[in-house]
């Protein structure tokens, strides 16, 4: 099982987008994904066209104890090979409650193994800020996935989203490795290419090859409750979350395989 956080504590920026897309890519592809929300505003639940008030316990619970069998409370979506931990407003407690334990920021990463074990791949929504949640999520995925727009405000808001990698690095997960992925990008737009190219440059191979455009069809897929992948299977968005999942699967297959 590998697990990937979708982050940044800027918000609007395409992550829930990218953690539902990712997961239908993956799904499709053949791999079994679990997409664990981890955000009280429930936008992964309801991008996956669950409804956040028949969510009974999200995964403070799990974190917390409240909940002894996992199996119940992992929903399947409707797409094959893809399954949900939903969320409701309960997370909103979780900044509150989880700063009260002893060693709060690693409580998932304990949890995990469990949780995940019949999954190839688990998929961490985390919500827009540096929080409790979010420092769990870095603590016990293998990889950061940081979606960014190539906008002037979002690349200065990554210093932050970096910063955390580093300490939650040191102190829980040596191994977390981070890649940016560019998204609602605009070649005609020449501020965006210039940030890419800057991106490219600073940060080299910590930037993904792919590329998210910006694509109306996203949003429409977002009011209908399915990834895009199945609401317009043809559109540029879903060719490239298609594309970001093979990156993905290339990744793991040669950095995460080899043995320590
Ligand atoms: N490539 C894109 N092209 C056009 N619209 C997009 C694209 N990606 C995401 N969107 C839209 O942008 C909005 C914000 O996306 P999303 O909810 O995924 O961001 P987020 O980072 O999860 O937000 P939050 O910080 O609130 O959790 C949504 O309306 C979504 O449909
Ligand atoms: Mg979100």
């Amino acid at each position: 099982m590998k697990c990937i956080a979708v982050t940044n504590e800027k918000g609007g920026v395409a992550k829930t987008t990218t953690a539902v897309n990712l997961g239908a890519a993956l799904a499709e592809m053949g791999h079994r994904v679990l997409l664990i929300d981890m955000d009280a505003q429930a936008n992964l639940t309801l991008a996956v066209g669950a409804d956040p008030q028949q969510i009974h316990a999200t995964i403070l619970d799990i974190i917390l104890d409240n909940v002894l069998s996992t199996e119940e409370i992992l929903k399947p979506t409707g797409i094959e090979r893809l399954h949900l931990l939903g969320s409701n407003s309960g997370l909103n407690l979780a900044e509150r409650l989880l700063p009260r334990q002893s060693g709060y920021e690693t409580l998932l990463q304990k949890k995990l193994p469990f949780i995940g074990a019949k999954f190839e791949y688990v998929i961490l929504d985390c919500p827009p800020f540096l929080g409790a949640m979010m420092s769990n999520a870095l603590a016990v995925a293998e990889i950061a996935l940081i979606p960014t727009q190539a906008e002037f405000f979002s690349i200065y808001a990554l210093k932050n989203i970096l910063a955390l990698i580093r300490r939650i690095r040191e102190q829980h997960n040596p191994s977390l490795a981070y890649r940016l992925l560019l998204t609602m990008f605009d070649q005609r737009n020449r501020i965006h290419r210039t940030l890419y190219q800057y991106l490219h440059e600073h940060f080299a191979d910590g930037l993904l090859e792919t590329v998210i455009p910006t694509d109306t069809r996203l949003r429409e897929s977002a009011i209908a409750g399915v990834p895009v992948l199945h609401h317009a299977p043809k559109s540029r968005a879903a060719l490239q979350y298609r594309a970001l999942a093979q990156e993905i699967i290339h990744y793991v297959q040669e950095t995460l395989a080899q043995p320590a």
